[in-house]
């Protein structure tokens, strides 16, 4: 096994990173993300790379002045099970404590491991309006399946 190399996302790594997240889409594990939108939101995204390869993804959504948004994380099948997913966890609640934002969530259908990321199940109407945005766009909305998971850091 090579080194794994966490470190934030290039317009080169676009194409890698539109074809993980996707082939979980594809699979209804997550959401899809267009090629318009992970050229617009490329500062959210952390890559992690072994061997030259895009293996993990994740990104960090600033919503509000004290929220930020763990989102598109995902990590090959073949790598997986590794830690790579905590790896880019911890990437970006690093970089939410540098951005001084005090608390995460993710909408996710990966209970155990955002609870063993330290997030903790919480009801959705704890977040404000604006976490909700972007969910018209969605494919599921108004039937949002996903769980909300928090964490403060
Ligand atoms: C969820 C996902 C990102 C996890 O990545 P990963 O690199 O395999 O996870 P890690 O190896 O870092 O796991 C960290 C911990 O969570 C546990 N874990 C990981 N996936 C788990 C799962 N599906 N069910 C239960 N526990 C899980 C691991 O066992 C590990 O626990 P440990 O520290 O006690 O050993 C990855 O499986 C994935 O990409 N899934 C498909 C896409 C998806 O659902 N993304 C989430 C969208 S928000």
């Amino acid at each position: 096994m090579s080194e794994i190399v966490l470190k934030k996302a290039t317009m080169q790594d676009v194409p890698q990173i539109f074809e993980l997240v996707n082939s979980f889409a594809d699979e209804h594990m997550m959401l899809p993300r267009p090629l318009g939108s992970l050229y617009e939101n490329i500062r959210d995204f952390v890559i992690a790379r072994e061997d030259g390869e895009v293996v993990g993804v994740g990104a960090l959504h600033v919503l509000w002045k004290d929220l930020g948004e763990i989102r598109s994380l995902a990590v090959k099948k073949e790598a997986s099970r590794r830690g790579i997913g905590r790896q880019i966890v911890d990437y970006l609640k690093e970089e939410a404590r540098s951005l001084e934002i005090p608390e995460l969530f993710s909408l996710t259908y990966q209970r155990e491991f955002f609870e063993n990321c330290g997030f903790e199940l919480v009801s959705k109407d704890t977040f404000p309006h604006k976490v909700w945005t972007d969910c018209i766009n969605c494919i599921k909305f108004p039937n949002c399946d996903e769980l909300a998971m928090k964490l403060v850091l």
